[in-house]
């Protein structure tokens, strides 16, 4: 049995899905979450890596960092569950919400994709406004801007709000859709983590896809203990088989 036939009547019913997804939707394609068991924040310290002020700390040792996990995602491809997002566009106005900065939903072919934090394969300059596209050398060290400021990658950092037009875009979607489906995401990290309310407040059913419980699945829909490969392209045959 497919474990989304409980919540069939909500899918029948939607015409606008949303997406919100975090780390564990890329976790199978190689890509390290952040607070899961090998996670990087178990290993790492995000205020010496992950901060405005870790940055001019050290900016050899940020920029090497983000470089190395850059390269890491440039050879990570999408794996089911990001194809599977990208597939729902056949039945269904979708749009994804997402924590991660890897691009892999984009490159899966998801068409209105909303980087919350950001994308590691663009760069920002720490002065003027220029942002840059995925052109950026491999470097040991920051590169500098064509206004002679260090480039920084173009990632939203510990203690940095989130753009402002990007936060209301986002925040815009959630609450006018039918269903949202939060999938590989532990909800820690605000705002992101209010996203559900949004829906909530719009009558939408919430679907989570996560392997381990979180603040939400008690009050989810349905919470689907499986990992996002493996959840998600179910999703997509219940969508397929009602309305294909
Ligand atoms: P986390 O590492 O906090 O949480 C990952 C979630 O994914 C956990 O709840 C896991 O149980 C789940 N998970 C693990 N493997 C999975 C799989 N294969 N399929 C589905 N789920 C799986 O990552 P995020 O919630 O994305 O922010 O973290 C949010 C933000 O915290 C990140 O965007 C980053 C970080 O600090 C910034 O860098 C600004």
């Amino acid at each position: 049995m497919s474990p989304f036939e409980a919540v069939r009547p909500h899918l029948a019913r939607a015409g606008s899905v949303v997406f919100v997804t975090g780390a564990g939707v890329s976790q199978e394609s190689g890509i390290p979450t952040f607070r899961g068991r090998d996670g990087l924040w178990r290993r790492h310290d995000p205020m010496r890596l992950a901060t405005i002020g870790a940055f001019w700390e050290d900016p050899a040792l940020v920029w090497e960092w983000y470089e190395e996990r850059r390269q890491n995602v440039l050879a990570a491809r999408p794996n089911a569950g990001h194809l599977a997002v990208a597939e729902m566009e056949g039945f269904a106005d979708v749009s994804v919400l997402t924590q991660n900065i890897d691009g892999l939903h984009q490159r899966a072919g998801s068409s209105r994709v909303v980087e919350l934090h950001g994308s590691i394969v663009r760069t920002k300059c720490t002065s003027c406004d220029f942002a840059g596209g995925a052109d950026v050398r491999t470097t040991q060290a920051p590169p500098r801007c064509a206004c002679g400021a260090l480039l920084r990658p173009d990632v939203v950092w510990f203690g940095e709000p989130l753009d402002h037009g990007v936060w209301e875009r986002a925040a815009r979607l959630a609450g006018g859709c039918d269903v949202m489906v939060v999938a590989g995401t532990s909800l820690e990290v605000s705002p992101a983590n209010s996203l559900p309310a949004y829906a909530r407040g719009n009558g939408a059913a919430i679907i989570e896809v996560n392997p381990a419980e979180t603040a939400l699945s008690a009050h989810a829909d349905l919470s689907v203990r499986d990992t996002a490969a493996g959840a998600l392209p179910g999703l997509v045959s219940e969508f397929a088989m009602m309305r294909g």
